[in-house]
């Protein structure tokens, strides 16, 4: 690894906030398939800095939540608002990351080119986030080449060069080694201190110990719970949210 890992990102990199686009405040949403209902009546209050790691069963909600708070998906019913705006007029404020990196079939370099030009950033920026991932010696390599580590490094550096205010992670750490494990949440602990807001779906509790300011715990669709990482770990308020961290299936 190296070591730019180590070092804090330049501060003119990251979360520079131009007009506030938090507190979040999610209103009683509703999401429907057919006639499934797969978010019912979620509300949320998230305030302006740390990492909430969201977590609860499959087929919970978490991503679905995330779509509908970055714009992806639009909520059958209910309101949520980024500092007053509607999630697609804040997209470009925000950046997500899926348990699967998807890179453009070129080369290390040209996918933070791309993202950079489209930006209308320095080009310079390049060499320094490559550095920042440890990714620099790969430079010139085609992307599909990367490890899955190397590759979500890379998903990574890409989403924080659009310098997001809000960086959305869906387990994206699910499929890799320890080390790798590791060096992405690095990664992601200095955007946060560095004033870029992280909402962090994760199965895996221990990096949901590591990582999470408060943690939002999901169940069928409900928001069970919404508590400081400090509280909730030691003591959760609800049975389900127990039983899972306790390894036991929930149903
Ligand atoms: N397009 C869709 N049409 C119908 N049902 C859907 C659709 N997308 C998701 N769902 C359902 O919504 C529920 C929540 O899905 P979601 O992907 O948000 O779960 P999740 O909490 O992220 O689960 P996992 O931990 O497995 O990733 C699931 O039951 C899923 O089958
Ligand atoms: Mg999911």
């Amino acid at each position: 690894m190296s070591n730019a890992l180590a070092m804090a990102p330049p501060a003119q990199l990251c979360g520079v906030t131009t007009t506030e686009i938090l507190p979040l405040k999610v209103r009683d949403i509703v999401l429907r398939f057919g006639g499934a209902t797969v978010l019912d009546g979620l509300c949320l209050d998230l305030g302006p800095s740390g990492c909430t790691v969201v977590m609860g069963p499959n087929g919970a909600g978490k991503s679905l939540l995330l779509k509908l708070l970055h714009g992806l998906m639009q909520p059958t019913s209910g309101q949520i608002f980024w500092g007053g705006s509607a999630p697609r007029d804040v997209m470009a404020r925000q950046a997500l990351v899926f348990q699967k990196p998807v890179l453009l079939r070129r080369s290390v370099a040209a996918n933070i080119d791309f993202v950079l030009k489209a930006r209308h950033k320095d080009r310079a920026l390049r060499d320094v986030w490559l550095d920042h991932v440890g990714l620099s010696h790969k430079a010139s390599q085609p992307a599909r080449l990367l490890s899955g580590g190397e590759a979500q490094r890379l998903a990574l550096a890409r989403a924080l060069a659009t310098d997001p205010e809000i960086l959305f992670l869906d387990e994206p750490t699910a499929s890799l080694d320890p080390a790798s494990v590791l060096a992405i949440e690095h990664i992601v602990r200095e955007a946060r201190d560095s004033g870029v807001r992280i909402i962090f779906v994760t199965h895996d509790m221990g990096q949901a110990r590591r990582m999470a300011d408060d943690v939002v715990f999901l169940h069928r669709g409900r928001l069970v719970e919404h508590s400081p990482a400090a509280d909730f770990f030691p003591q959760p308020h609800s049975s389900v949210a127990r039983d899972h961290l306790n390894g036991r299936i929930v149903v």
